[in-house]
């Protein structure tokens, strides 16, 4: 999404109702994570989750990554004072990450996994990252079982969308994974964790460091 149009038609596009269902499931599942640490973001795009989380996390610092440099624009764009005393927006190419290892009481990710070429490389990065007392906690797409249904949840839930995002949105339910999969790819990453179907669409997965 290094696009500005790509770009600027993510930022612009309504995905309240699935990160709302990230906050929710997030807290339920990681909560309560210690009163003071850092979490990091990967894939932050323009930034939602993070300025959602940041008031219910006072006592962390919070770090937004991603590839694009325009979506930081807009990230950075919603963080006024005094989040911004909290928030850095990064950017940065996972896998290259720089040396933060073992910094993070939380790591999370929304809708990362199906756009990286080695689903590997979030799970390392993950396992990499988490403090010895972290959790983290990831929400993906589901690949429906087939061209058709993904075609229909397009149709039910991205339907007055623009036609990029519409196209974006059924390329990424078909690149996306079950959860069969995602055990698997947790196993070779030895980086232990839970995977749960939590709409039609969407699944999460979520662990705590050793
Ligand atoms: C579908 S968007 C999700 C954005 C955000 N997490 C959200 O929930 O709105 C995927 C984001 O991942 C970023 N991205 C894709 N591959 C990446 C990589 N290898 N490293 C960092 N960011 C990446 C894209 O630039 C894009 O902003």
């Amino acid at each position: 999404m290094e696009d500005p149009v790509q770009a600027a038609a993510y930022a612009g596009a309504d995905f309240s109702e699935p990160n709302q269902l990230f906050i929710q499931q997030f807290q339920q599942h990681l909560w309560p994570l210690p009163e003071t640490g850092n979490l990091i973001d990967l894939g932050c795009g323009p930034g939602d989750i993070i300025v959602s989380l940041a008031p219910r996390l006072p006592g962390y610092k919070l770090v937004g990554v991603d590839g694009s440099e325009p979506m930081l624009r807009y990230a950075a764009d919603r963080t006024g004072p005094p989040l911004a005393q909290r928030v850095r927006w990064v950017n940065a190419q996972l896998p290259a990450l720089g040396n933060a290892n073992g910094h993070y009481q939380a790591v999370i990710s929304n809708s990362l996994l199906h756009h990286l070429h080695r689903p590997s490389t979030l799970w390392n990065a993950i396992r990499e990252l988490m403090a010895p007392n972290g959790a983290y906690f990831v929400m993906d797409l589901l690949r429906p079982h087939s061209e058709a249904q993904a075609a229909a949840i397009v149709t039910e839930y991205a339907g007055d969308e623009p036609e990029l995002l519409r196209r974006d949105f059924y390329h990424s339910l078909l690149a996306a994974y079950r959860p069969r999969e995602i055990r698997a790819q947790l196993a070779a990453a030895s980086l232990p964790g839970q995977v749960r179907i939590v709409s039609d669409r969407h699944l999460i997965i979520y662990g705590r460091g050793g």
